[in-house]
């Protein structure tokens, strides 16, 4: 079995060491394609593959149709808006994820883009605390619950809304149970975005919603940049000069974002899952999923049933 590891944003090189161990100790062979900047070059890699480990790298139609061998694609890391599903499963090609392993890490990204703001991105004017100010959390998965865990520690009041999660399993974890993503966005100072990139959830953070917030609202990303609707953020904050947005996923509109001086922060390449330890866990993982469904066809975590 040859497993590829596609990573144009590569793993920490001690995970990369992790996972070559899991895939040579049960007897398959590693290639590495890392930091790649033409497509071209991962069609080649893949021709001849039978797994591939990926982070947000694009898996399209294309991608599978080059290869031929392809039996199982591993998003390591949680969301997987970048593989082509329906494509996936029609080329037979199973698609998981690592949910969880790189959680702790963009969970702490949060809370360091949100010191970064509330000290005015640290121009040397006084800014304010986190504790005692109301953290809305909107989606109340993985990372979501991570973040909920460090804001206890802030003494922030925390809320967390989730259409997919019942309000009591919120509460069960010390939470406040918001009952609407509006109520959130009306009552919380800040608000950090956990919501994948859906149909139903892109552009969904828009002007109407973001324009429900106090004075001096926040808005922290480290979800999808698909998830905000860019344009009328920018109208928003024209008319709203309190309004904040910290990003970990660079605008479409970052040019247009950069007239907010001292509102608007986007770090220049995703660095939320960016840590060795959330490499080590998410890609390792990745390896082990690849090698229990080869050696035992075990299929948790798939995401394409
Ligand atoms: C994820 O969905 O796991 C995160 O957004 C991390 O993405 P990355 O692996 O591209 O850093």
């Amino acid at each position: 079995m040859k497993v590829l590891i596609a990573t144009e944003k590569p793993f920490a090189p001690v995970a990369v060491e992790g996972i070559k161990k899991e895939i040579e100790n049960a007897g398959f062979e590693l290639a590495i394609l890392e930091k790649y900047t033409e497509k071209q070059q991962l069609l080649e890699a893949v021709a001849d593959v039978n797994a591939i480990i990926i982070r947000s790298d694009k898996i399209d139609a294309e991608v599978l149709d080059a290869a031929k061998q392809l039996k199982i694609v591993v998003r390591a890391g949680a969301g997987y808006d970048n593989v082509d599903l329906e494509a996936a499963t029609q080329h037979g090609v199973v698609v998981m994820n690592t949910p969880g392993q790189n959680s702790n890490a963009v969970a702490e990204l949060v809370f360091g883009l949100l010191v970064f703001a509330v000290r005015n991105f640290y121009n040397g004017k006084a800014g304010t605390e986190l504790m005692g100010k109301k953290l809305g959390i909107l989606a109340f998965g993985n990372v979501g619950r991570n973040v909920a865990r460090v804001a206890k520690g802030f003494g922030m009041e925390v809320s967390a809304y989730d259409a997919f999660c019942p309000a009591e399993a919120i509460e069960a974890a010390g939470v406040h149970a918001a009952a609407s993503q509006d109520e959130l966005f009306e009552t919380c100072d800040i608000v950090s975005l956990h919501i994948p990139a859906t149909p139903e959830t892109k552009q969904s953070i828009n002007k109407t919603l973001v324009g429900k917030m106090k004075k001096g609202g926040i808005v922290v990303n480290t979800a999808r940049k698909e998830v905000i609707n860019e344009p009328e953020l920018i109208e928003l904050m024209k008319e709203r000069e309190d309004i904040k947005y910290v990003t970990d996923i660079k605008p479409d509109a970052d040019e247009q974002f950069a007239q907010f001086e001292g509102r608007y922060f986007s770090t220049p390449k995703k660095m939320g899952a960016q840590t060795a330890e959330a490499n080590i866990n998410a890609g390792i993982a990745a390896a082990k999923q690849i090698v229990a469904f080869f050696k035992e066809g075990c299929v948790k975590f798939q995401v394409n049933k």
